[in-house]
């Protein structure tokens, strides 16, 4: 049987994977050569994002100056995009996961796969306060999820400058099929049985992330910048075994842990966004809007769904790096108190 992929998203990860998958499906006889991806339709200059995308073979808005493979089709109808897929690739921003669900329940294969590249959590009503992504993807869905996450700045991978990931899979087999559409000579795939350790490094990261820009806006220096490192290396390990027990140690040597907390407190989003909140003084969500074209920060909702369930459970002050960002972010703490309060 061939395998049929689709994208669900094309923000600035959904495009550069785009130019990957686009590139890997042509390579191996299994798989089909099309590939659509589900776009959020929008006005770009007058025209839709989708046939600019399939005219121009680059997504204008969310990765400029990056041609995509002609076999990526831009589609604006997330059912039509996924309903003969046999592999799903979940790459939006974590606030619409749960959307793109609902609208695809019942209307896929049963046989299809996926794999989250999503970094976020979803706020839930269960033991723990929340639930995987991956989680939310297989109950709603009834198919199993993997998990990608990795030391990936999109402009970075999208320009072919060599990196590292990390695919975490509970059924080999679902991580080697997704090993084959994302592995290139510049993007090095390693494959690990802890789909839990690789999503939740990939959530926490973004809100040490926020610390790394502040302590840059503090002006602070580089110790303090690694001592933030290390101090969230340390909560996101902590908080990954208090809630699964079975979260692997050796996970976060991968790509996934210690190699993405510190490309993203050097080069990300939230880093750029949290260091101009301490130089200007504006909220998140106004510099949100400003300075990030309509890509999305992950990091601040994501501090704040930790922190919701920390306080809920009575752990903030085994978790004081986490909790003070979320109050820098949300209750006009002031910066410095990152070093004060930790
Ligand atoms: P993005 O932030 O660049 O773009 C936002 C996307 O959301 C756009 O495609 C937009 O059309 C879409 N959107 C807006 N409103 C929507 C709605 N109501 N419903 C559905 N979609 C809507 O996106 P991204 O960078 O591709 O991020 C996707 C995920 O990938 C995130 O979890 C992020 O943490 C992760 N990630 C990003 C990078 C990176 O460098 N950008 C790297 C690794 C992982
Ligand atoms: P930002 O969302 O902060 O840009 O991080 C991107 C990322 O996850 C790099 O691995």
């Amino acid at each position: 049987m061939t395998e049929k992929v689709a994208l669900i998203g094309s923000g600035n990860w959904g495009s550069a994977v785009a130019k990957i998958v686009g590139g890997n499906v042509q390579k191996f006889d299994h798989f089909q050569n099309e590939v659509k991806m589900w776009v959020f339709e929008e006005q770009v200059d007058g025209q839709n994002l989708t046939e600019i995308i399939n005219t121009k073979h680059e997504n204008v808005k969310y990765l400029p100056g990056i041609k995509l493979p002609e076999n990526i089709v831009a589609c604006p109808d997330l059912i039509k995009t996924c309903e003969d897929a046999t592999m799903l690739v979940f790459v939006v921003p974590h606030q619409f996961v749960a959307s793109v669900c609902k609208q695809l329940k019942g209307k896929i294969s049963p046989k299809c796969k996926a794999i989250s590249l999503i970094k976020g959590v979803d706020v839930e009503e269960n033991d723990n306060g929340f639930r995987l992504i991956t989680d939310m993807i297989q109950d709603s869905l009834g198919i199993r999820a993997c998990m990608l996450s990795g030391a990936n700045i999109a402009t970075e991978v999208a320009e072919e400058r060599f990196c590292e990931t990390t695919i975490g899979y509970r059924n080999r087999e679902d991580g080697e099929l997704f090993e084959a559409i994302f592995h290139t000579p510049t993007f090095r795939v390693n494959i690990v049985e802890d789909v839990v350790g690789v999503e939740l490094c990939g959530a926490l990261k973004n809100i040490i992330a926020i610390g790394g820009g502040l302590v840059d806006g503090l002006k602070l220096g580089d110790n303090t910048k690694a001592a933030i490192i290390r101090i969230g290396l340390y909560e996101m390990r902590k908080f990954a075994k208090m809630f699964y027990a079975d979260v692997r140690d050796e996970t976060f040597f991968e790509s996934c842990g210690v190699a993405d907390l510190v490309t993203t407190c050097a080069g990300g989003r939230n880093r750029k966004v949290a260091e101009a909140h301490v130089t200007t003084g504006k909220s998140f969500d106004q510099l949100e809007k400003e300075m990030l074209g309509g890509q999305k920060l992950q990091g601040t909702s994501t501090a704040k769904d930790m922190y919701g369930i920390l306080s809920k459970k009575g752990l903030c002050k085994e978790f004081p790096l986490m909790t003070t960002i979320y109050r820098i972010c949300y209750e006009d703490l002031p910066p410095i108190r990152i070093v004060e309060d930790i």
